[in-house]
């Protein structure tokens, strides 16, 4: 603080007045994940307290939110000795063990009722510990070995998610959790590097890892990191903590960003079922988790079980299945994807990872396969995590047998035989001619047309689409709809009742949804959210199908590139029959709701969570969309109504957090039917 005269006063105060609001605002963005006011508006107050402290140089603090990338490059991390001891913890993989650590914990305690336990996401990133003197951030640092880390506080200081300044804090306060780089950003960084030839990062951990270990804090203030709170060092001043649980709510509400998965359970009967949740839920979670933390939530049992050999025995660590392991490319083949594009993906020695036997990987295009040096015959590095389909992360050059075969595209479509072509500046090489003439892209794109998302036709899998097309019973998907129970019934593995049935569900899904129907016509770039929006912008097939480039580009989420591929879509004679047949074979939706007026729902975005009865979740959504509302897969400060049925978990507090309105599956029929839609 200063006491520089040359300071007016009305400066130091709008100082402060800007400081503390944009702290509040970090907290609202970066903690709570629920932003009150737009970017536009943060940036605002940011420059203006940027510019009033250029003016005013006195006025700089070090807790000033525009100091979090300050100084210049170190040129190495100095040591830093833990006052208390950064733990490492004791690991099991089966319930038994589990029950067996209790038992032992029970023993040593004396005790043998049930014990109240917390369960946590083992959250896969890097240690660190935090310490707040008086209130201030003094220093950032990393685990080491558990006695003696490295002092990374300039680095940890760029990360929006650690506060500078803790209000209420006692004297001396020291934070531990994990620092972190979520999968959607993970993929991003990625994603980029390979387009401009960068270094991409092996995983999430070790992108994290690498961004911390930058001895010039820019760098790490350019990665998108962030980080989970679970527990406590030092604490010096009149704080006396009796749980893990009160330890986590009170490190939330001085600001502290805490996992909303972490739970208080009851003994290994609570515990597992965490477990099993948590594993159902891992993909979904937006980050990697390697298990699950188990802790002994009174602090005083804690105590008095101690600790051996730098494990605690108050916690344990549930491990999950390995999302990475290392396997031998047995080969190379090329893919041909519904939009003609050629993807080489590597055949793989089969092998066990996060949680499923994989023998396939995708290797994206030709330059990743450079990028890689990938050659028959490797060992590589597989992972599994997330949504995401398998990716080759690294070859061990070291494991590389003499025999090993380098990879080349092939001159001709590996399925129509005509040439393969790669536009400059894409790194896709493309079959030369369309679906007509290409029957793996005739294939891929009835397999999408199919597809849950799409017409969601039951009992159309895959398999049976090949033997269609092989067949040439299908050329187009309009052909699907004209398929006699006869004709189906005389192909391999279908009886007559099988084949009676998937004529029953084609004549059901033909009663489609404006979203649906775009959705699964396979418009390169048109996902399921971007269907969505052309649907709610034009309302009819027939004003998308005329709209204007500059139409298709005011569209939400829209740039120049998909209104190309939607406009070029819709002018392709051959595209444009295709479509016809499908409306004159039956395939329907209904207009939309209102009449003449705006569909009721337009402007809101509904987020359905838990299960429902009356109905499955995708029919609520079709129901929602066709009265004009949006439907999103999270909660945020956008959301206008949260449906919440039995089970809802994360997005249900989320939804309470941010004040956002919440029912349940009586009222949603009750509002349906008051539009007409039940
Ligand atoms: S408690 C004394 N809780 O796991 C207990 N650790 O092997 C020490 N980790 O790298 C840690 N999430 O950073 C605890 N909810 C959590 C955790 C967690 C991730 C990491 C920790 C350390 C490793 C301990």
């Amino acid at each position: 603080m200063t006491d520089n005269q040359a300071v007016p006063a009305s400066a130091l105060e709008r100082a402060a007045a800007l400081r503390a609001l944009i702290r509040h605002h970090n907290y609202r963005y970066y903690v709570q994940d629920a932003p009150e006011i737009a970017d536009a508006e943060y940036d605002a107050l940011y420059d203006e307290l940027v510019a009033l402290e250029a003016d005013y140089p006195d006025l700089v603090a070090v807790d000033s939110p525009t100091q979090r990338i300050g100084g210049e490059p170190l040129t190495e991390f100095e040591s830093v000795r833990h006052q208390v001891p950064m733990l490492s913890l004791d690991k099991c993989t089966t319930t038994q063990e589990l029950e067996d650590w209790l038992a032992r914990c029970r023993g040593r305690l004396g005790f043998d009722g049930p014990l109240d336990l917390t369960c946590e996401p083992k959250v896969d990133g890097v240690a660190v510990t935090l310490i707040y003197e008086r209130g201030q951030l003094s220093l950032g640092a990393t685990r080491g070995d558990g006695q003696t880390g490295e002092n990374i506080t300039a680095n940890v200081r760029t990360l929006r998610a650690v506060p500078l300044v803790v209000e209420g804090a006692p004297a001396v306060l020291e934070v531990r959790g994990e620092i972190y780089l979520p999968q959607a950003d993970f993929q991003a960084f990625n994603a980029r590097a390979r387009e401009t030839g960068a270094k991409t990062l092996v995983n999430p951990r070790n992108g994290a890892a690498g961004s911390l270990r930058q001895l010039d804090p820019k760098v790490t203030a350019s990665r998108p990191l962030t980080l989970f709170c679970y527990g406590i060092g030092q604490v010096e001043g009149d704080w006396a903590p009796a749980t893990q649980m009160e330890v986590l709510e009170r490190l939330q509400g001085w600001g502290f960003r805490v996992n909303p998965e972490a739970r208080l359970v009851e003994d290994a009967t609570g515990a597992e079922a965490y477990i099993d949740d948590l594993l159902q839920r891992r993909a979904r979670l937006g980050y990697d988790i390697d298990g699950v933390v188990v802790k002994v939530n009174r602090l005083d049992l804690q105590r008095r079980l101690g600790t051996v050999t730098r494990k605690p025995r108050w916690a344990m660590a549930f491990k999950y299945p390995a999302e990475e392991a290392t396997t031998r490319v047995l080969a190379v083949e090329f893919q041909v994807g519904r939009t003609g594009a050629v993807t080489p993906v590597a055949r793989l020695d089969p092998v066990f990872v996060g949680g499923v036997t994989v023998s396939n990987a995708s290797l994206h295009n030709m330059d990743e396969v450079a990028r890689l040096d990938l050659h028959v015959g490797d060992t590589v590095m597989v992972r599994r995590a997330g949504d995401v389909i398998p990716q080759v992360m690294t070859v061990i050059a070291a494991k590389r047998p003499a025999d090993a075969a380098p990879v080349a595209l092939p001159s001709g479509c590996p399925s129509c035989g005509n040439p393969i072509v790669r536009l400059a500046g894409e790194a896709v090489a493309r079959c030369s001619v369309g679906p007509r003439d290409c029957p793996a892209q005739r294939k891929e794109g009835l397999k999408h047309f199919a597809s849950r998302l799409a017409l969601d036709i039951d009992g159309l899998g895959d398999k049976l689409i090949d033997q269609l097309v092989e067949a040439d019973l299908v050329r187009e998907p309009a052909d699907l709809f004209r398929l006699s129970p006869d004709t189906l019934a005389g192909l391999e593995r279908m009886g007559q009742k099988s084949a009676d049935k998937l004529v029953r569900s084609l004549q059901q899904s033909s009663q489609t949804t404006l979203p649906r129907f775009i959705y699964a016509l396979g418009i390169r770039e048109v996902g399921e959210a971007t269907a969505q929006n052309l649907a709610r912008q034009f309302g009819s097939l027939e004003a998308l199908m005329a709209a204007s480039l500059e139409d298709l580009e005011a569209v939400a989420d829209v740039g120049p590139v998909v209104a190309g591929h939607v406009h070029g879509y819709f002018r392709d004679p051959e595209r444009r029959e295709s479509i016809a047949d499908l409306l004159a074979v039956g395939v329907h939706w209904p207009a939309p709701a209102g009449g003449d007026g705006p569909a009721p729902l337009v402007g809101q975005t509904w987020v359905l969570t838990g299960t429902l009865e009356a109905m499955t979740r995708e029919e609520a959504k079709d129901k929602l969309q066709h009265l004009g509302a949006k439907v999103a897969g999270s909660v945020s400060r956008n959301t206008t109504v949260v449906v919440a049925g039995p089970g809802a978990g994360s997005k249900l507090d989320k939804a309470r957090a941010l004040e956002v309105e919440i029912i349940d599956e009586a009222e949603l029929l009750s509002r349906l039917e008051q539009y007409g839609q039940r």
